[in-house]
């Protein structure tokens, strides 16, 4: 810290989907910055909105990063393993949120929330999660400390800004190119062509898209497995079995999650949703079954980290494992008979 002056902050990636954000949260949060240094590509001129000021964001100058108290790194994988690593060793603080050095043992993976004790005045570069598994990780964190969490199993609709500005570029274009859809004179829905996409795997206006990632030969995508391993690693549960299936929807920002989770033992569903209401970082939004007030992504804002509407609890099939589920809420109120119940999660930090 710069002695009454605040810190030297620099935002690698300032000009990016979450980059934007995060300049946004240090002024709204008073963030105690004396310097703000943005940084871009350099490809285009660009800036971002800081205090109400326009301050240049040019491409990265390692001179300038190594004078920063903290360093932001929400770029991409190449770049952080380019720079992390000797900015740290620099005694640069480098909070970094690409997937570079996340399952990396010797750096921190951190959610302010659930895993502060991970920080360390020893260990200046700090991972920061997968924004899918954020959500899940914050409204879980006290269930798993208190109760203890066996299973889950997870289903995702993820919005398109986590897949970068570009992404997002790419659904408003699309949405521009379909102008006019409109049912077909004979009153049927109409049918969608393929449609042009260069960023996600498909063209996402109107649509679904049931893969976030590559696909490995275990049958998961990416996203999938990084919510699995970060999970586990944040929690500190190595044992934690978790299925994840996450899918891409055509809305702006806010993932949403439907978590069937699996305690280790019988707990009544107030009693789940007492420790909920606890939990750091999360909001219960919704009680019982009351559906006016579920956590929806047009009423989330970047703070707090999450919410949760508790919604069911059955006994397992086997009528051993107690089971709780959480699910994002839906327009028809669900009535499965099925073993299950509890939270939405809202990953709202961004996206
Ligand atoms: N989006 C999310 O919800 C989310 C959530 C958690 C983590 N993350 C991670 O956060 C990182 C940023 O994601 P994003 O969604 O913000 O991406 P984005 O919207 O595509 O923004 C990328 C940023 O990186 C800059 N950049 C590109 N190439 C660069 C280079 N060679 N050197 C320096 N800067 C460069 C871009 O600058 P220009 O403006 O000049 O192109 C832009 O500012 C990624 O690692 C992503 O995996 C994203």
């Amino acid at each position: 810290m710069r002695r009454g002056k605040g810190l030297v902050v620099g935002v690698v990636g300032a000009t990016g989907m979450v980059g934007r954000e995060l300049v946004s949260l240090l002024d709204k949060r008073g963030f105690p910055v004396a310097e703000l240094r943005p940084f871009s590509s350099g490809r285009a001129k660009s800036h971002v909105i800081f205090r109400g000021r326009r301050i240049p964001a040019p491409g990265v100058s390692k001179e300038s990063l190594e004078a920063c108290d903290i360093a932001f790194l929400v770029s991409s994988d190449e770049v952080a393993l380019e720079l992390a690593p000797a900015l740290a060793k620099k005694g640069v603080w480098t909070i970094d949120d690409s997937a570079a050095f996340r399952m990396d043992k010797s750096v921190p993976l951190v959610i302010p929330e659930v895993n502060s004790h991970e920080l360390s005045p020893k260990r200046r570069l700090i991972a920061g999660p997968n924004c899918t598994m954020t959500g899940l990780a914050v409204a879980g964190s006290l269930l798993h400390s208190k109760i203890g969490i066996r299973e889950i199993r997870l289903a995702s609709y993820q919005a398109v800004s986590g897949a970068g500005k570009a992404a997002l570029g790419e659904l408003f274009g699309q949405y521009d190119e379909l102008k006019g859809t409109k049912t077909l004179a004979d009153g049927r829905a109409p049918v969608l062509g393929a449609g042009k996409s260069a960023v996600l795997p498909k063209s996402i206006a109107y649509n679904v898209i049931p893969q976030v990632g590559r696909f490995g030969d275990d049958g998961y995508s990416g996203e999938e497995r990084k919510v699995a391993a970060e999970l586990r690693k944040v929690w500190g549960a190595p044992n934690l079995k978790i299925s994840a299936t996450t899918v891409r929807v055509p809305s702006i920002r806010g993932h949403a999650l439907a978590a069937w989770i699996t305690l280790a033992r019988s707990v009544s569903l107030e009693k789940v949703r007492a420790i909920l209401k606890k939990t750091p970082g999360l909001v219960l939004s919704a009680e019982g079954t009351t559906r006016r007030r579920a956590p929806r992504p047009d009423r989330a804002r970047s703070t707090p980290a999450g919410c949760a509407a508790a919604r069911r609890r059955t006994s397992s099939r086997s009528g051993s494992s107690p089971t709780t589920c959480s699910r994002a809420p839906r327009s028809t109120p669900s009535r499965s008979p099925s073993p299950c119940a509890a939270a939405a999660g809202f990953n709202t930090l961004k996206s």
